[in-house]
């Protein structure tokens, strides 16, 4: 079949995957490549099992593998037939050098950007998809530009603003798509063709196009932003805890103001995920960059707040528990960092499973989708951490529950059957404000929610 467009994806991940089977299903007339360096990815990508778990991914993908959606290892061939690149590739927080802690990493971003220019052979728009600091696009013009080749590369800007457990509907139905661009003819010409590709689902007033720098430090500020109204959120818990204040009260009645708004007003263990504290850390490492002293701290405040949260909950089992954990039982519910996907990266667990074995408590995990990942985070931890699926097999003997992850099966689980189960008095940590509380106290749990008094059965 003759295609309209040869379109690449360098960089198989998260955003990788389902970024380009969507565009593959919403255009067939293009033929849609994505490649990586982990050949077991890319192998994974062709098998039954995908390496990203993401309702409704699957199905898209069996719809438009070997029909306009391949995955493919052979980058320097998949470079020379492509006209238009997305570049997907990690970009995580520097741990070494200048910079650590903060700073992103780009080494990934600029050893792309080499092979691009080393095997292009024609013209070619190539498109940063992955979140980068502010001006990184014209490193990247400068690279793709040197050297003896005399070919026409044009660098946009598209950042991508899908979450995860959500990614599927968040692309086919994006609040709005950024491009950003040179404002240069060439510039123009070459946004315009994205323009069209996204077209072809996504209502034209939605397709927002920038210069290439707001459209880079757009990303950055959305996903502080979203950041900050969680850590606004669990700032105010904190002093729930202390008044007798609700905080999902206070969360709707904040909410309901139509400024403010009800979204991500969810008060939790603090935020996980792959993005916000690395593309925060990202912007507090640019703001000491251009001298803005204050406007760093103040974003960081953010990912203070956010330690703080994990910190305060783990210290709030220890408090109710007696003072000590150690010896007892103490059964996670969920790891991954947010309900529906089985990513654990930053997850707040990590954190939490750390602090309890410390204290010398035993922990068993469970988890719908991401038991496998949780072996790995803590596989460093010299300690017996038990791993199980079935929530009822989990919490035999233990002496508390930690409600981390708050997928749905949690509030149907049979909580008379698990409180004969567990070992007396028992405790349920729901850190996620996910469970009917009073319910779970007559049935004889101490309840101790987020933001709101406890219910305890102790004189
Ligand atoms: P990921 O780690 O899941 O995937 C990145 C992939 O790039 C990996 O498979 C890696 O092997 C591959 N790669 C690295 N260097 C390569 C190279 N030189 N050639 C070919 N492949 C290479 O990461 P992700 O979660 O998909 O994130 C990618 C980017 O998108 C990051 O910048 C991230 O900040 C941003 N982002 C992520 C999300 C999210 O929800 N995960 C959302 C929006 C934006
Ligand atoms: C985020 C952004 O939402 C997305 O736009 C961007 O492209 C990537 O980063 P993601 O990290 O996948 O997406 O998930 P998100 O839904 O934002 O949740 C992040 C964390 O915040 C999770 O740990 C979640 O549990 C937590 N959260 C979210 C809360 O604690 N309370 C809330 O009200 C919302």
């Amino acid at each position: 079949m003759n295609f309209k467009k040869n379109i690449l994806c360098i960089g198989a991940g998260y955003v990788g995957g389902p970024t380009m089977a969507m565009i593959a299903y919403k255009c067939p007339q293009y033929k849609i490549t994505v490649v990586d360096i982990n050949e077991d990815k890319i192998r994974a990508w062709n098998s039954e099992s995908l390496p990203v778990y993401e309702p409704g991914l699957y199905e898209i993908v069996k719809k438009t593998r070997g029909k306009n959606l391949f995955f493919d290892t052979n980058i320097p061939k998949c470079i020379k037939e492509s006209e238009i690149i997305f570049v997907s590739v990690n970009t995580p927080t520097k741990d070494y050098g200048v910079g650590a802690g903060q700073a992103a990493d780009l080494q990934y971003w600029e050893k792309t950007a080499r092979t691009i220019r080393e095997y292009a052979e024609s013209p070619k728009i190539v498109i940063e998809k992955s979140t980068l600091p502010v001006r990184t696009s014209l490193a990247m013009e400068r690279i793709l530009s040197s050297g003896k080749k005399n070919i026409a590369f044009e660098v946009l800007s598209n950042p991508e603003f899908l979450a995860e457990g959500t990614a599927i509907r968040d692309l086919e139905n994006p609040d709005r798509v950024l491009i950003g661009s040179r404002e240069t003819e060439s510039g123009y010409i070459a946004r315009e063709q994205l323009v069209e590709i996204y077209a072809n689902w996504v209502p034209k007033e939605k397709i927002l196009t920038t210069n290439l720098w707001s459209s880079e430090l757009s990303k950055l500020a959305a996903n502080a932003f979203l950041a900050q109204r969680i850590s606004s959120i669990n700032a105010i818990s904190a002093l729930c805890e202390k008044t007798e204040a609700n905080i999902d009260e206070v969360a709707t009645a904040i909410g309901m103001d139509a400024r403010i708004g009800s979204k991500f007003l969810k008060a939790s263990i603090g935020f996980g995920g792959s993005c916000f504290k690395k593309d925060i850390m990202n912007l507090v490492y640019l703001c000491r960059f251009y001298g803005l002293k204050e406007v760093a701290e103040y974003w960081e405040g953010v990912v203070r707040i956010n330690e703080y949260q994990k910190e305060r909950f783990t210290r709030n089992m220890l408090n109710a528990m007696f003072n000590t954990l150690a010896g007892k039982k103490i059964c996670l519910f969920g790891f991954a960092f947010k309900a529906n996907t089985g990513d654990t990266r930053e997850t707040p667990s990590i954190f939490i499973a750390e602090k309890l074995i410390e204290e010398r408590a035993n922990i068993i995990i469970t988890d719908p989708k991401a038991l496998e990942n949780a072996k790995n985070d803590l596989g460093h931890l010299n300690s017996h951490i038990e791993y199980m699926k079935d929530p009822y097999k989990a919490v035999q003997g233990c002496d508390a529950i930690a409600l981390l992850t708050e997928w749905d099966i949690y509030k149907s689980l049979d909580y008379r059957r698990i409180f004969e189960l567990m070992t007396k008095p028992s405790f349920i940590f729901d850190g996620r404000n996910i469970l009917n509380h009073s319910e779970l106290y007559e049935i004889g749990f101490n309840v101790f929610p987020i933001g709101k008094p406890p219910f305890t059965h102790f004189k």
